[in-house]
């Protein structure tokens, strides 16, 4: 079976990838700083796939080029090479990278031209790679299909335009063939049915389905529903969630994609088609977990847009997967994980 890198793996989204991919009988490099996870994770992981657990963890960071070298040195050495790469690791936060523009294009852009030269130097050139639907920018398109003008608002999703514009150079310009995915995400949320993984954001979460679970659990007070007069069903804004699980089995399909392939390079949006708003999630959650969330109408947050649904046909077209678990399957995975840790991996 094929070794695969993971890059960010300790993530909430790679870790459930993990997953996914051990399930399928992959050998796993994962490689991960863990400056916005916990390895905890790994102990879970391994919990969760006892016969398939074939994993092997480097701490390390991306923008240190001789620790990736070493990194696919060692899996030669192991006789275990790695042929392809999912690479996750990057830092994430809007308002961080506002604050830190100079850390988050450091981080991610930096971290990412390593990998690529390791890549090119070990000839393991097949990549997915984490993109995110942020990169639209502000736009008045309720679907959003992947010929949507690029152009982000913040310097998180210019370092993530910047990195897809690097691999689509690789792919037209370097002699190799390259096999290249971009998956631009919607909103992934939720959590493995097992309720041992899930999503663990450090301080106060600034994302909308972390912070209903913290209120359902009583961290939090009350939820800040964010504008009720945006041309919407209920004013509210409206996203795209799309369960953790369904992204997760999209790399794996993504990935499968690739091997199949020559020289490639796509870019493919990840969601569900389907929109849903702050006030319709917090019913649905309620109602599904019999739980009250408190919540107040406030002011708009800066840079939100009123409505974000992906286009997904292409996506469906190309790849062997479709999103199987609807918004009930969301609210009750990430509550069942949330309600068994309710401070995360910590405790
Ligand atoms: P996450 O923060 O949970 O996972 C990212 C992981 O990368 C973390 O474990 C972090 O410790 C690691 N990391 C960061 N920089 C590193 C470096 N230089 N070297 C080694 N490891 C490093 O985030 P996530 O939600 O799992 O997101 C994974 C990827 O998907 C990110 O690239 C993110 O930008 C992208 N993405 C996420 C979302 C979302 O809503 N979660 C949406 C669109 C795109
Ligand atoms: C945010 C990021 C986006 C990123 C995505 C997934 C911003 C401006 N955008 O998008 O780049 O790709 O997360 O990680 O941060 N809401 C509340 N109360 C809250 C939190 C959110 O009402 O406490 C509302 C928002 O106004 C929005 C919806 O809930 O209408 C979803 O918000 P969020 O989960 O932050 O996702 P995005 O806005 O899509």
């Amino acid at each position: 079976m094929k070794s695969i890198l993971v890059t960010g793996g300790c993530g909430f989204i790679g870790s459930h990838t993990c997953l996914s991919l051990l399930e399928k009988g992959y050998y796993l490099f994962v490689v991960d700083s863990c400056v916005n996870s916990s390895d905890q994770v790994l102990r879970k992981l391994k919990n969760l796939s006892i016969i398939n657990f074939k994993l092997k963890y480097l701490k390390g960071d991306l923008r240190d080029i001789s620790f990736l070298r070493r990194v696919f040195e060692e899996a030669k050495k192991c006789n275990k090479p790695i042929s392809s790469v999912i690479h996750f690791a990057g830092l994430k936060s809007i308002s961080e990278s506002i604050r830190y523009p100079l850390e988050y294009w450091d981080n991610n852009v930096i971290g990412s031209i390593n990998l690529f030269k390791i890549m090119e130097e070990f000839s393991c050139r097949t990549i997915v790679f984490s993109s995110s639907a942020c990169i639209y920018g502000l736009t008045n398109q309720t679907f959003i299909n992947e010929e949507c003008e690029v152009k982000p608002t913040n310097p998180y999703g210019q370092t993530k335009v910047t990195i897809e514009k690097i691999l689509k150079d690789l792919f037209v310009n370097s002699l190799s063939e390259w096999k290249i995915l971009c998956l631009r995400y919607f909103n992934p949320v939720g959590a493995h049915h097992s309720g041992e993984i899930g999503e663990d954001p450090i301080g106060v979460p600034n994302n909308l389905f972390p912070y209903i679970s913290q209120v359902a659990i009583k961290r939090r007070k009350e939820l800040d529903v964010f504008g009720s007069d945006w041309k919407t069903i209920d004013g509210t804004g409206v996203r795209d969630y799309i369960h953790i699980m369904d992204l997760a089995e999209a790399h794996l399909a993504a990935l499968e994609y690739l091997f199949d392939k020559k020289k490639n390079f796509l870019v493919l949006n990840i969601g569900t088609g389907i929109g849903t708003s702050v006030l319709e999630l917090v019913k649905i959650f309620e109602k599904t977990n019999n739980c009250k969330i408190p919540y107040k109408l406030k002011m708009r947050r800066t840079g939100d847009v009123g409505s974000v649904i992906a286009d997904n046909k292409k996506a469906l077209a190309i790849l062997n997967w479709s999103p199987k678990r609807n918004l009930e399957d969301i609210c009750k995975d990430g509550w069942n994980w949330q309600k068994n840790n309710p401070y995360g991996f910590q405790k």
